[in-house]
């Protein structure tokens, strides 16, 4: 314990001789206590998700690729819509993962709607009865699915006084009832609609297909209820959703985010590292071709970019290097350093593969040279980059014409010119 708290008052002390409070690199998903601070540009983009919550879309998508800023977004958007005239409630975010099936969908959906009307104030005693109601036999239910496991979703179950085993089954059609009904109240007690944010729809993270007819099952409330569902994934997400008969009618306009230019991205660094800091007094840690570099490595993740100066400004703290600010010559190496670690624990037909595809890449396994270069068949590569491309940071997957090709992600790209990348 004593030297635990002996090392992070050294850390504090040596980030305190930068001039900052916690390292200014922040890579998470800006949540609403910083975002206005940090959050920049994106104003056409936010234009237009007001103009289609005004335009009355009950479905539409935020489509982006991977790290390029959808889940600030949304919440930018969401922030800025609840303080201009708190006209829409705003549950939180749900995600589909690849074991979600119907009953756990529609619960998740219940929960998130009770708990943003629970936080309203002025609903009517009937309704707030109505709530509770339905609150608790979510709450049993979601207690009944999660039994011995996930105690933290267990709430108050006796709010009624009924015992577990009385309760009739809880169909997915009670349940979508109970969500029109949640709407209803919505509407006549606070005249505003219910925002559904589904965040994470990236084929990595989720079988989009089945995300497809969760999707569809909202349907109908869409359609009569006071709902609006916002689906955040991948480009192209609007053309999968709206694939089946189900869905294909009711999809507004997508809103496409592209990559932050580098201006952008460099308004977005001074924004955190002012922030982070004792009174705007600090020593910026890198130049400003360290940033070029990171940006050109990134294409556009910028979820990576942010933490990979992170962990490269660790390094400098944990080493103790002296407070000055650092170019290319002292910082790729640190970089190469950081990422090769994750480079290296792959097994050694993965790091071909990454090897070749930074050499020759964007390729697909259909592809001859691919075959040659690795001196395997197209279902080994095929197996190989279905795995690597789980993680985007290290192979991403792009869709050309019919075909899937595949290119090397930011930490190999990262890697290029460093000798390590020589293996093969
Ligand atoms: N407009 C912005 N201004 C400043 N920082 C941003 C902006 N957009 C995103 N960021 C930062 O970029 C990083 C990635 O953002 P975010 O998690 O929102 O991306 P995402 O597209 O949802 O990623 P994923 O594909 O992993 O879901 C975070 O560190 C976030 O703080
Ligand atoms: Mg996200």
């Amino acid at each position: 314990m004593k030297s635990n708290g002996h090392h992070i008052a050294k850390v504090d002390d040596i980030l305190n001789q930068w001039g900052f409070v916690s390292n200014p690199y922040y890579d998470h998903e800006l949540l609403p206590d910083i975002l206005f601070e940090l959050f920049v540009n994106r104003e056409a983009s936010i234009e237009e998700f007001y103009k289609s919550i005004i335009l009355n879309t009950s479905i539409f998508c935020i489509e982006g690729d991977y790290g390029v800023g959808k889940s600030s977004f949304f919440r930018r958007c969401a922030l800025g819509q609840e303080q201009l005239d708190g006209s829409n409630i705003i549950t939180n975010k749900i995600t589909i993962t690849k074991d979600t099936i119907e009953a756990s969908f529609l619960l998740t959906v219940l929960s998130a709607v009770i708990n943003s009307l629970k936080a309203a104030s002025n609903l009517s005693p009937e309704s707030k009865d109505k709530l509770a109601e339905i609150e608790n036999v979510v709450t049993i239910q979601r207690q009944q699915s999660t039994e011995g496991s996930l105690y933290g979703l267990i709430g108050h179950t006796r709010t009624t006084g009924k015992s577990e085993q009385h309760l009739p089954k809880y169909t997915n059609l009670n349940m979508l009832l109970d969500l029109s009904e949640l709407g209803d109240i919505c509407r006549a007690d606070l005249d505003k609609k219910i925002i559904l944010p589904i965040d994470d729809l990236e084929s990595e993270k989720c079988d989009l297909d089945q995300a497809l007819y969760l999707v569809g099952l909202l349907r109908d409330l869409i359609f009569t209820d006071n709902y609006v569902v916002i689906c955040i994934g991948e480009p192209g997400l609007r053309e999968k959703l709206s694939s089946s008969g189900r869905t294909r009618s009711i999809f507004g306009e997508s809103i496409v985010l592209f990559e932050l230019s580098f201006d952008d991205f460099k308004q977005a660094i001074k924004k955190r590292l002012e922030y982070f800091s004792n009174d705007n007094v600090f020593t910026p840690p890198f130049d400003d071709e360290v940033y070029e570099k990171v940006h050109e490595y990134s294409y556009g993740d910028i979820r990576w970019a942010f933490n990979s100066l992170n962990r490269m400004f660790e390094v400098l703290v944990r080493k103790n290097y002296i407070v000055r600010t650092y170019g290319i010559p002292h910082v790729l190496p640190v970089l190469h350093e950081i990422e090769y670690k994750a480079f290296s624990s792959l097994e050694s037909n993965e790091q071909k593969l990454l090897s070749v595809l930074s050499r020759r890449g964007p390729l697909s396994p259909s592809d001859k040279e691919l075959q040659d270069a690795m001196g395997s068949d197209r279902a080994t590569i095929q197996k190989l980059v279905q795995k690597l491309s789980e993680d985007s940071s290290l192979l991403r997957k792009k869709k050309v014409s019919r075909k899937y090709i595949y290119e090397v992600g930011p930490i190999i790209k990262s890697l290029e010119n460093s000798n390590l990348l020589k293996t093969n």
